[in-house]
């Protein structure tokens, strides 16, 4: 079984990675194989609606990082996408992430139905719930199965090193990934 973590934080080793790989942690331990992936602060472009992918069937005509992501993501038995929340909201990486994989996994047999995803923000005060809600959107209009946990899958962080001081962010991680192994067993059988 395959997890695939994508960070849409251009801050590497900051607060949305720590939780990240908290989670990934949890799934390794119990014999997942998993991969982080970073998208935040690598150039990209939004969807220019050409509809080409739905031509070329997984593969996008802007041929940049999102046509190496897609792959990892259809193989992938569970995704975490992570985003910090910026102005309430996810990262313009995690955006174009969910527009242009979504779009190209739409032309391509609805690849991501019935994967398990779960969506995690660290933020430093307010509108986190907005940044997980928009990346829920995406899951639950292709079909994506999402798994719970203790809390909402945040962690109230701001500075790097901040969310390995948050013992309840860490915590939520812990049972998320505990939940994602629990369900990701359950859609396999
Ligand atoms: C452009 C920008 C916008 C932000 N907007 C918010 C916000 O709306 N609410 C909030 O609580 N924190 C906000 N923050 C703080 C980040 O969410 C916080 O520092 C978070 O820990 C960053 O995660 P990272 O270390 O993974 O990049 C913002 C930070 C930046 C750089």
């Amino acid at each position: 079984m395959k997890v695939l973590a994508i960070n849409g934080s251009p801050r590497r080793g900051g607060n949305t990675e720590t939780l990240l790989k908290t989670v990934l942690e949890v799934c390794a331990d119990a014999g997942f194989e998993t991969e982080l992936y970073q998208a935040g602060g690598r150039e990209v472009h939004g969807c220019k609606a050409c509809n080409s992918c739905g031509e070329n069937k997984g593969w996008c005509i802007q041929n940049d990082w999102i046509n190496e992501l897609y792959p990892k993501m259809k193989a992938a038995d569970a995704i975490v996408l992570g985003s910090p929340t910026y102005f309430f909201d996810l990262t313009p990486e995690t955006k174009a992430v969910m527009d242009r994989t979504g779009y190209i996994s739409r032309s391509d047999g609805f690849a991501f139905n019935r994967k398990a995803a779960a969506a995690v923000s660290a933020v430093r005060r307010a509108g986190g719930v907005a940044t997980l809600d928009s990346m829920q959107h995406f899951f639950l209009i292709n079909g994506m199965i999402v798994p719970g946990s203790s809390y909402l899958n945040m962690s109230l962080s701001r500075d790097v090193g901040d969310a390995t001081k948050d013992a309840e962010g860490l915590q939520t991680m812990k049972t998320l990934g505990e939940n994602i192994v629990w369900l990701v067993k359950k859609i396999h059988g």
